[in-house]
């Protein structure tokens, strides 16, 4: 017994050091990702299909902090899981310490956005990866010397020839963190519980008030906020300011009534993104509520839909009450098991 508790143990910490030691997968398969059918396919590039050694090396690039400058920062810095890939700060802070412009958002869901950043800017996941890492402001790392600093690494190295058959370069990074990104698929909430699957133990009265208040012609939430993403990619201003010191859209199409129209965000695990808003200037969902019910402030580019609401406090409860039903606790707690099929 003594003997076959021993050998066990020895099999038991092979066993463990070789896995420690593994270059992270035993094969490089084709993966799905994996979605709810009520959600149009995923437009993903030629290039860049996923498969499980793309996903896997993306995944520890995302973690990587010898991607910032002096190692201090890496993509969930700013972005974390257990807030729905977002900081809980008005706006980032970056390698050095120094403060950003704006909040950061969430990335559920982003394989379906055409458009990154709040104005849009930015037309692919795999484009937008250049931003962080390069900018002074975040992580301060010209992408030829990331790739260089990170090249030096065996293991990633090794994944990256699994993965790209090549050895891990500017073309690699941007594409497997693009790849894992695309695998933050948040669906799992009792809203889709209830609308989807036709579950009606899922919401309370007050929440059901609180959907045909999103859902009415006059609030309009719906009609940006658009099912089933919550967002329809579009850019508004919605009245946050009179003036914008940040021109958003405009900053694009250098036409003035673009001037402060920001893209919709997802409302999804809007519970778990706080503060809200391009520059995270207002605080708790109750305020987002309260500018909705004023109609926002007077400005020449607000759209006609933001307008006063005249809720009563019970409607304006019966609304937050409804957000809070988008809230993806499975997702928030573990994903990646969630995203994918084999
Ligand atoms: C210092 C904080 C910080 C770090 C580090 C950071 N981000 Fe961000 N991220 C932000 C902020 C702030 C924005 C919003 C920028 C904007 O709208 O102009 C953003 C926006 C994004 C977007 C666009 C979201 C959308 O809805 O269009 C993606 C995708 C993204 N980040 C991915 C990453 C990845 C991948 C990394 C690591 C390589 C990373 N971020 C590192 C703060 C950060
Ligand atoms: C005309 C389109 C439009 C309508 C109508 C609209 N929204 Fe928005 N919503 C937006 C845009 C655009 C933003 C981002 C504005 C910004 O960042 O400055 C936003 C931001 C938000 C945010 C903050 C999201 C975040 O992550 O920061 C919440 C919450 C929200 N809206 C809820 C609602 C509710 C509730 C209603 C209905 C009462 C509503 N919206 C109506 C377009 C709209």
């Amino acid at each position: 017994m003594r003997w076959a508790s021993v050998f066990l143990l020895a099999f038991l910490i092979t066993w463990i050091y070789a896995c420690r030691n593994n270059t992270a997968v035993k094969s490089n398969s084709e993966v799905k990702y994996k979605h709810p059918s009520y959600v149009p396919s995923i437009p993903i590039p030629e290039d860049n299909q996923p498969t499980t050694a793309r996903i896997e090396l993306g995944r520890r690039l995302f973690y990587d902090k010898r991607l910032s400058r002096n190692e201090t920062q890496n993509c969930a810095s700013c972005h974390a899981l257990s807030s729905a890939f977002t900081d809980g700060k008005k706006t980032s802070t970056g390698a050095h310490g120094k403060p950003g412009k704006r909040n950061a958002p969430t990335l559920a869901n982003l394989a379906w956005s055409k458009a990154f950043m709040a104005e849009g800017g930015v037309p692919s996941l795999e484009m937008q990866v250049l931003a962080p890492i390069q900018d002074t402001i975040e992580m301060d790392m010209p992408l030829p010397e990331a790739a260089e600093r990170l090249r030096k690494d065996p293991i990633l190295n090794q994944l990256s020839k699994e993965a790209y058959q090549r050895d891990l370069d500017e073309y690699v990074i941007v594409r497997a963190i693009a790849c894992f990104e695309r695998s933050f698929i948040s669906f799992d909430t009792r809203f889709d519980r209830w609308y989807y699957q036709k579950d009606e133990s899922a919401f309370t009265n007050s929440e059901k008030n609180g959907k045909a208040i999103f859902f009415s012609e006059k609030a309009a939430c719906a009609k940006c906020h658009t099912l089933p993403l919550f967002t329809d990619g579009d850019f508004y201003n919605i009245g946050l300011y009179k003036t914008y010191e940040d021109a958003g859209r405009e900053r694009v199409t250098y036409d003035k009534a673009d001037n402060g129209k920001f893209k919709t965000p997802t409302l999804r695990n809007i519970e778990l993104t706080a503060p809200y808003m391009h520059d995270g200037s207002i605080a708790t969902l109750e305020e987002v509520i309260e500018l909705y019910n004023k109609g926002g402030e007077n400005h020449p580019a607000k759209d006609f839909r933001v307008r006063p609401l005249e809720l009563t406090q019970g409607q304006k409860e019966d609304l937050l009450a409804f957000l809070k039903t988008l809230t993806d606790w499975n997702f928030v707690q573990n994903h990646t098991l969630l995203s994918l099929e084999q």
